[in-house]
């Protein structure tokens, strides 16, 4: 007999018919009802057994994590809470599970805290919870294909080792294929790191922009989606050491169409989530409500998890530029009774307190803050024209979000050659490693512009989750890199 899908089941379940499920045992209440679990969705399916037609030896292995093929004829619940269940006539034990072992685990089921979930990472797929959070990050993914595709985006493969410091932040993690016992050594004796990649050296990528770029103005409008890596050693619910990126660009766009573009793409995903994951995001709804009532009022979400997926896909996202919101928290109650830590002037960069002061408490949306002072962004960004000498800006972008902060940082590409040039001696960036870069302003250039989304900071947005850690399958941060 072929496998059923729990999911599949529930959804159109056919009283009087006989079906095999398999799964993981979450309970078995009083040696007749058994909760079963395969990963397909949110919800057990009950299983009820005639403990007088089974062998006790059987039933004593049906322990909570055992995992089990049961075959059986659905029949309507008598019970409240369940449509349906599966009156059980055969039992396989694929699995068995100690259940003093099992106490030991988060599969124990009673509620865990997050971080005693963190440190069983392995096993933390098997709770409720994680099974939501990691159904959800899949949708989300998925969502953010089909947005592209349909739209005629090419998704281009950027690479991962790469010579390149797309951010200049010097946050890279260098890639070696050095001999550590017998490494290549300079003359004084030191080990000689550039000829760490077969002659030259190399990092893992921390973006994938300056490539995709080259693909952009070929083949007009791409996007990368792949793992990048950051050796800042922020220990933040908000940064991982390793993390996924997706990455726009698109040829002949200016900085409103990349506006567009991104608040199309977020309100895209947040109304996918709604459509495909309505039974994990009323869980997690539930899971956020009930964490919510063990803190303070002043400290509650204003909105619950699916309320604010709402509002993101039914309010344009507020736009203003970096003068007018250094505008805004001077003129603020805040910034006059000396409430921020941090002092707010024109020409430094907005600190956490500030971007959650001006989203959560000012325009209680998501915002979009544009053309930043060209001191502190990226030297690809592109120059405005007609700045004040003093108070050059670049036509940059960051989406800010309730509860999560920067969302998306991007911006218009600088594509004339020669302010390009420029912009790479003041940084101190050699002409000869970029040369590649350079030359598509050479050759036919044009503008254009693009952004990187946090895709795990979108998970957290969309899964009402607070720490970066619990949406990813495998934390890599500079506590937590154990597999
Ligand atoms: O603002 P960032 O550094 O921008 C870039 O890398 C550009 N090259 C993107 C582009 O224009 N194509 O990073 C983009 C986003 C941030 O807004 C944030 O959401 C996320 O990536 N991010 C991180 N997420 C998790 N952990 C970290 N350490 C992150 N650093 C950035
Ligand atoms: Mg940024």
């Amino acid at each position: 007999m072929k496998r059923t899908k729990i999911a599949d089941l529930l959804s159109q379940p056919k009283v009087g018919e006989r079906y095999l499920v398999k799964g993981w045992v979450r309970a078995f209440r009083s040696n007749r009802f058994i909760q079963l679990n395969d990963g397909s969705t949110i919800n057990n399916l009950q299983a009820v057994v005639d403990f007088e037609n089974f062998d006790e030896a059987i039933l004593k292995k049906i322990t909570t994590a055992a995992s089990v093929g049961l075959t059986g004829v659905v029949i309507e619940s008598q019970g409240s809470g369940q449509a349906i269940e599966l009156q059980v006539k055969e039992i396989e034990i694929i699995g068995e599970a100690n259940p003093d072992e099992v106490q030991r685990t988060v599969m124990q089921p009673k509620k865990h805290s997050l971080e005693y979930l963190r440190e069983q990472a392995h096993l933390r797929f098997r709770t409720n919870l994680f099974g939501a959070v990691f159904r959800v990050r899949h949708a989300v993914s998925y969502a953010i294909h089909q947005f592209f595709n349909d739209q005629g985006f090419y998704y281009i493969h950027t690479p991962i080792i790469t010579g390149s410091d797309a951010e200049g932040a010097g946050e890279m993690f260098r890639v070696t294929n050095l001999d550590a016992k017998n490494p290549p050594l300079n003359e004084d004796g030191s080990v000689n790191y550039t000829e760490d990649f077969f002659g030259k050296a190399v990092n893992l990528t921390v973006s994938g922009q300056l490539e995709g770029e080259l693909a952009a103005l070929a083949l007009g409008q791409i996007y990368t989606f792949g793992p990048t890596f950051r050796a800042e050693n922020s220990n933040t619910s908000r940064h991982l050491a390793e993390f996924w990126m997706i990455e726009p660009e698109v040829a002949f766009n200016d900085i409103h169409d990349n506006m567009d573009l991104a608040e199309n793409m977020l309100k895209y995903i947040c109304d996918y989530v709604m459509k495909n994951c309505a039974d994990d995001l009323k869980f997690l709804n539930e899971r956020e409500v009930q964490e919510q009532q063990s803190k303070p009022q002043n400290e509650r979400n204003e909105l619950g998890l699916i309320e604010r997926l709402q509002f993101v896909t039914t309010n344009d996202f507020k736009r203003i530029t970096y003068t007018e919101a250094i505008e805004v928290l001077m003129n603020s109650n805040h910034y006059k009774k000396k409430k921020f830590k941090y002092d707010v002037n024109w020409g430094t960069d907005l600190q956490s307190e500030h971007e959650r002061y001006l989203v959560e408490k000012e325009f209680k949306r998501p915002v979009i803050i544009t053309d930043y002072p060209a001191s502190f962004k990226a030297f690809y960004m592109r120059a405005n024209d007609g700045c004040e000498p003093g108070k050059e800006t670049v036509a940059a972008m960051d989406i800010l979000f309730p509860g999560i902060g920067e969302m998306v940082g991007g911006s218009q590409r600088e594509e004339r050659l020669e302010v390009l040039q420029k912009k790479c001696a003041d940084f101190g960036i050699h002409e000869e490693d970029l040369w590649w870069y350079l030359d598509t302003r050479r050759f036919g250039s044009v503008p254009h512009a693009g952004f990187g989304l946090g895709f795990e900071r979108m998970v957290m947005f969309v899964t009402g989750m607070t720490n970066i850690r619990d949406v990813i399958p495998f934390p890599r941060t500079p506590q937590n890199a154990e597999f």
